[in-house]
C-alpha cells in the first residue's frame, strides 16, 4: 500500500484489512535458544519444553508462550487413558509431540482437510483425513475415539470453521474436558473472517459466552446452552482461550463463623 494513505488511514481500519505490516512472520523466532527463551521469559521448564525443544523428528510449529500453557492445562491428563483430538495435523510433529508428553495410554487423533497428512497416521497418532466443519466426519472421528476429553484447533484458524467444530464438538467432550483454541490473533485479521471490532471476530463469542457462564446473575436470554450448562471456566491468554467443561451448579454462598 501506498505510504501515503497508509499515514491517513488509522491503523485500527488497515488492519482490518490486513495492512498493517503485521504477519506471522515477524513473530518468527531468530537465532534465540528456545529452551533458553521459553524457561526465561515463563519461568517454565517442564517436560513439555523438553519435548519441544528436542524435537527431532517431524516438524511442529508452536509459539512458544503456548508451552507452559499447554502444560498447565493438560498436565492433569498425563499417563491417563484420555482420548485427545487435534484438529490441524500440518507436518505430524505436534502428534509425536503429544505422544511423548501423554503418555502411552492415551488416544491421540489428528485431523486434517489435506491427504498428504495420511503419511503422518500412525500409532503416535492416527490421523484422518476431512474438514474441521464436516459434522458428519467428526462425528465418526468421535465415534471411533471412543469419545474425547481434549479438543485442540490449531485448524483453518478461520472464524467461521472455529465457530462450526465448537459448536459441534464442545457438547462432544466428556465432563471434565479441555477444548481450546489457539491462534485466535487470526480474530484480529479479514482474511480469516475476523477483524478488530467485528461481529465475527470470536472473542465476541468468548464474550457471549462470559455472560452465559453468569446467566445466574441477569435475565437476558442465553446465547449457548452448552456453555451455559457445561463450562465451568473459560481462560484468556495471548492468542488462546481455553474452555473447561464441567457440571456448573447453581452458586450459592455461605455465612460462616
Ligand atoms: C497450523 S497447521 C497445524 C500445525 C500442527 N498442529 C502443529 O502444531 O505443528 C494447520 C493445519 O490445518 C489444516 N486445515 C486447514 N483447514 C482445515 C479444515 N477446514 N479442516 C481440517 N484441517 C484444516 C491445514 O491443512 C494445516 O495442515
Amino acid at each position: 500500500m501506498n505510504k501515503y494513505f497508509k499515514k491517513l488511514i488509522p491503523n485500527k481500519v488497515l488492519s482490518n484489512f490486513g495492512y498493517t505490516g503485521i504477519r506471522p512472520k515477524s513473530f518468527v523466532a531468530q537465532n534465540l535458544d528456545i529452551r533458553e527463551d521459553i524457561a526465561t521469559k515463563y519461568a517454565y521448564d517442564g517436560d513439555l519444553l523438553d519435548i519441544f525443544a528436542s524435537n527431532q523428528g517431524p516438524l511442529v510449529h508452536k509459539w512458544h508462550h503456548y508451552i507452559p500453557l499447554y502444560d498447565r492445562y493438560f498436565g492433569q491428563y498425563r499417563n491417563q487413558p484420555i482420548k485427545f483430538l487435534e484438529i490441524g495435523v500440518a507436518e505430524g510433529g505436534s502428534l509425536k509431540m503429544w505422544r511423548r508428553y501423554f503418555g502411552n495410554d492415551a488416544v491421540i487423533f489428528g485431523i486434517d482437510i489435506d491427504p498428504a497428512c495420511l503419511q503422518f497416521n500412525n500409532p503416535d497418532g492416527r490421523v484422518r483425513i476431512g474438514s474441521q466443519v464436516d459434522k458428519e466426519f467428526l462425528l465418526d472421528v468421535i465415534d471411533e475415539m471412543g469419545g474425547v476429553d481434549i479438543v485442540l484447533d490449531d485448524g483453518s484458524h478461520h472464524m467461521q470453521d472455529i465457530r462450526t467444530s465448537f459448536d459441534y464438538l464442545y457438547p462432544m467432550l466428556n465432563l471434565g474436558g479441555t477444548y481450546i483454541v489457539e491462534d485466535l490473533h487470526t480474530s484480529y485479521w479479514r482474511r480469516y473472517g475476523g477483524g478488530y471490532g467485528m461481529k465475527k471476530n470470536f472473542f465476541n463469542f468468548v464474550r457471549d459466552s462470559i455472560d452465559d457462564m453468569h446467566r445466574w446473575y441477569h435475565e437476558n436470554a442465553i446465547k449457548n446452552s452448552a456453555i451455559a450448562e457445561n463450562c465451568s471456566g473459560i481462560h484468556i491468554h495471548d492468542s488462546m482461550v481455553v474452555f473447561e467443561k464441567k457440571i456448573v451448579y447453581q452458586p450459592v454462598s455461605s455465612k460462616v463463623g
